[in-house]
């Protein structure tokens, strides 16, 4: 048998295969199971002894090199076929790809974390109520019956008669009370809707975040030591605070949180304009006894204190922002400042 004969001529026919196709039918016709080298390797059984030895070797050399032979060819066609496939589709793999436009998060979001982290800090809980509330929870339970004037404060849009879009994050406050007895020490952040005309400072939903704190003995100082803690926390401690009288059905005494001016620093600017070096911050005050009353704790036996500050309001009087309608507008040269 020839056997380099043998070799040249497999080797011929694995060169001309011209796609992977063919070499395989060239793979099969060689080495299958009916194939011309398989073939022979079978028939070695029949031989005597010293020459199967022999010529055996022979074969599986020439077997070994077929292999090696057909997985190079195989190499080359599958490169070939990426070229080609490449061409067809106009890809240049040699071109610089297009770096992926890389998000960042929103400067509101980043706002309501930093001010959620400095409450946990403070050993305060987070918890959520719904954004779809009863007129109940939003008005009735927070000492505002039916026809109360004060209702007039927080207009909103109505889904049924008794069902409405929250004006503020307070009735979490009733859901809060009702859900577990005090000590209580939370926040309660979520979306809120008002039927409002909108302006640089008023938005149909915004972002608020309540604060509500219930335990025996919660005084108006307690109100104003925390108050003061997060200011510092999140405008820095330079800021100077100040308690405005005010007025929510809700609680009782109620006042206003200014903080001063960080633009001019308290003498007035632009910024700060009527405030005369102060800006609004939040609605506070100490939880008026007829909402206690109203979720079964006794007014007599625990006392307690609640906030509720706009996170656009803090983000705006963080960053100097002039306009609450650009949180919502995802205007990028806006967003990539931040
Ligand atoms: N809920 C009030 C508002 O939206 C804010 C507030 C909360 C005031 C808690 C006092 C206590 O205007």
């Amino acid at each position: 048998m020839d056997i380099p004969a043998l070799f040249h001529e497999s080797e011929q026919k694995i060169c001309r295969a011209a796609n992977l196709r063919e070499l395989e039918e060239v793979r099969i016709a060689l080495l299958g199971k009916k194939g011309q080298l398989t073939g022979l390797l079978r028939s070695l059984a029949e031989l005597p002894l010293q020459e199967r030895k022999h010529l055996g070797a022979d074969l599986n050399g020439l077997r070994e090199n077929i292999q090696i032979l057909l997985a190079e060819r195989q190499r080359t066609l599958e490169e070939e076929e990426t070229t080609q496939g490449l061409a067809r589709e106009g890809i240049d793999i040699t071109l610089p790809g297009i770096p992926p436009l890389r998000g960042r998060r929103h400067v509101l979001l980043e706002t309501v974390e930093e001010i959620e982290d400095a409450f946990l800090r403070l050993g305060f809980d987070i918890v959520e109520g719904p954004e779809v509330e009863w007129d109940y929870y939003n008005f009735e339970a927070l000492n505002m019956p039916a026809e109360h004037p004060a209702r007039d404060m927080w207009d909103t849009f109505y889904i049924t008669e008794r069902m409405l879009l929250r004006t503020h994050t307070s009735p979490v406050q009733i859901r809060c009370m009702e859900e577990t007895p005090p000590p209580i020490r939370a926040i309660m952040p979520g979306l809120v809707a008002r039927h409002e005309a909108l302006d640089s400072t008023h938005m149909d939903v915004f972002f608020q975040i309540e604060g509500l704190v219930v335990d025996k003995g919660i005084s108006f100082a307690n109100l104003k030591g925390i108050l003061d803690l997060f200011v510092a926390m999140i405008f820095g401690s330079e800021r100077k605070t100040m308690f405005v009288p005010s007025y929510f059905p809700f609680t009782e005494p109620s006042a206003e949180l200014m903080i001063s001016c960080g633009v001019c620093g308290g003498s007035g600017c632009q910024t700060c304009g009527h405030g005369g070096g102060w800006l609004e911050v939040l609605g506070c005050g100490q939880v008026h006894p007829q909402v206690l009353r109203n979720v079964g704790i006794d007014p007599e036996a625990f006392t307690g204190f609640a906030f509720g500050l706009g996170a656009e309001r803090v983000a705006m009087l963080k960053y100097n922002i002039p306009d609450i309608r650009l949180f919502a507008e995802n205007d990028l040269r806006f967003l990539e400042q931040f």
